[in-house]
């Protein structure tokens, strides 16, 4: 074997060995913890704008700024909690579908339609049409200020 073969096989082989340490470090920066932030989160709503719940169950969880920019879903430590208005009227529910859990959706005639199995909900939670046969949960909802205060609690 000539000399300059030899080195090309020497480099080749130093380039085959370093290609899984260079394969492994991008493996790792894709499992970073930032990367799964990024996907568990999205679409289970904003957190609660306070985490105390006063003596009489509420939670204050977003503001009347918030409300006004449009519907509003906060993931509290117990339910989610979707509030909106309908005929100028805040209300608060949960967007669990009492079928089998799919999260509704809230659409331009301002009822509530499941995409699982087309469940369809009224504003104020009751059923319009099945296959669920109980209505969303409502929590009381008011107003203090800029805060919007939601009974989640007991
Ligand atoms: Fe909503 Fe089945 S989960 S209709």
């Amino acid at each position: 074997m000539e000399r300059r073969q030899f080195l090309s096989w020497v480099g080749v082989g130093m380039l085959a060995s370093s290609l899984p340490f260079a394969l492994a470090a991008c493996t790792q920066a894709e499992d970073s913890p930032e990367g799964e932030g990024e996907s568990s989160d999205a679409g289970e709503g904003i957190a609660p704008l306070e985490t105390t719940i006063d003596d009489q169950g509420f939670q204050a969880l977003a503001t009347r700024e918030q409300l006004d920019l449009g519907p509003v879903l906060v993931a509290t430590a117990t339910v989610p909690v979707f509030i909106f208005e309908a005929d100028g009227e805040m209300v608060a529910l949960n967007p669990t579908c009492t079928h089998k859990g799919c999260t509704v959706e809230l659409q331009e005639d301002g009822t509530f339609l499941c995409p699982c199995h087309a469940a369809k909900f009224m504003a104020n939670g009751e059923v319009a049409d099945g296959p669920a046969e109980t209505p969303l949960p409502v929590f009381e909802i008011k107003a203090e200020g800029d805060r919007l205060l939601v009974k989640v609690g007991a």
